[in-house]
């Protein structure tokens, strides 16, 4: 027997703001036809003012921890690029809130890789023995860094929180993490950047003035570079697991673009149907685009228990990751805000 981290509970959380392509397009310089050709997104989701980061984290880790039939972990990991403050860490301030204070607690600063960063970290303190359940989240909020004039960045974003349960168990059980395949490539960092705010270029009131405390991408580049890593990052990872592609039932990458899932999915020989998406409804939503796209396919029965399936992730850094599990029996709580409304009698927006 070998000791292995295990998925044992699935949640996500979603902030209240429907946005459409429609709204977009009311006031910038773009349109519902070049959004969902481009990038396959109808709507995206975003925080109101006074919300942070923290506040969908803690909504995700609670649904988590009760899909896990828990209340207790001995470690959280936050992944997220937009933490509530530059210092300190935000996921101290989650665990607190969810009743974990005391834990051992820190964040993890991988873009959209950082989910799976996240999950090779409590997977690693797990077979080592220190840990022996973790509460591993994805949060973004990337509507609070993004340029409100920039057409690109905001038809592609949107804000909210995923997260998973780990427990210590073993390697041939369902939801067991198979593998690992992690890298970086830092001589392209500038492809996707906040270039002031850090110790490099501090914040000033010239640099807020010249919007460099927003988020720049430089799309194209990204984009060829995300379908070659994590095309490579799914093959290694498949050659750890001794799977064939033919045995992989579904492809659970990062909801960037819907292109961009469809070439992956061409270069590693996978039908298109094998490959989760919900970017349409969510948009990208960073660090917690693949747990939030997990909660979606169990919730829409497109993930199953006992499908074999990979994860990968592709972010700024640049960064990217991947791992693999035969998919165990979660259950999943809805997390989509109007379905909420609907569910327990509210107004429906
Ligand atoms: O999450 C981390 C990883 N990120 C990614 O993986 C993102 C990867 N990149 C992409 O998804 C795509 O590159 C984008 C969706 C960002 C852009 O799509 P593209 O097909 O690569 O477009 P482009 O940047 O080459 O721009 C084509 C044209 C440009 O106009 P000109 O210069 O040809 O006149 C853009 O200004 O489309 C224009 N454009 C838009 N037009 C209408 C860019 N954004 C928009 C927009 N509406 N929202």
């Amino acid at each position: 027997m070998t000791r292995a981290a295990v998925l044992a509970g699935l949640g996500a959380a979603l902030p209240p703001h429907l946005v459409t392509n429609a709204d977009l397009a009311d006031v910038l310089a773009t349109s519902d036809d070049w959004i969902r050709t481009r990038t396959g997104i109808a709507t995206r989701y975003v925080i109101e003012p006074g919300s942070a980061t923290s506040d969908l984290a803690v909504e995700a880790g609670q649904r988590a921890l009760a899909s896990a039939d828990t209340h207790r972990v001995d470690l959280v990991v936050l992944a997220t690029s937009t933490p509530d403050h530059p210092c300190p860490a935000t996921a101290p301030a989650v665990a607190w809130r969810l009743g974990l204070g005391g834990v051992p607690a820190f964040d993890i600063a991988a873009v959209c890789s950082g989910f799976v960063y996240a999950l090779a970290v409590a997977a690693g303190q797990i077979a080592l023995g220190i840990t022996q359940r973790a509460l591993v989240i994805g949060a973004d909020t990337f509507s609070t860094i993004i340029d409100p004039a920039d057409r690109t960045t905001r038809a592609i974003f949107g804000d909210a929180a995923g997260a998973v349960v780990l427990r210590a168990g073993e390697r041939d059980e369902p939801g067991a993490l198979l593998g690992f395949d992690l890298g970086s490539d830092g001589e392209h960092a500038d492809l996707i950047t906040v270039p002031a705010g850090g110790s490099r270029e501090r914040s000033t009131p010239h640099s807020v003035a010249a919007a460099k405390r927003y988020f720049t991408m430089q799309g194209r580049d990204v984009f060829y570079r995300a379908v070659v890593s994590m095309t490579e990052s799914a093959t290694s990872v498949l050659k750890q697991t001794n799977w064939s592609i033919d045995q992989v039932d579904r492809l659970v990458a990062h909801q960037a673009n819907l292109r961009i899932l469809h070439s992956v999915a061409d270069q590693l020989g996978m039908d298109h149907d094998s490959v989760v998406v919900n970017l349409d409804r969510v948009g990208n939503t960073v660090a917690a685009s693949i747990p939030l796209a997990l909660a979606d396919a169990v919730l829409g029965a497109t993930l199953r228990e006992g499908h074999r399936v990979v994860l990968s992730g592709f972010g700024g850094g640049l960064t990217w990751g991947s791992t693999a599990l035969r998919w165990p029996d979660v259950a999943v709580a809805p997390f989509y805000p109007e379905y909420q409304e609907k569910q327990y009698g509210g107004k429906t927006k």
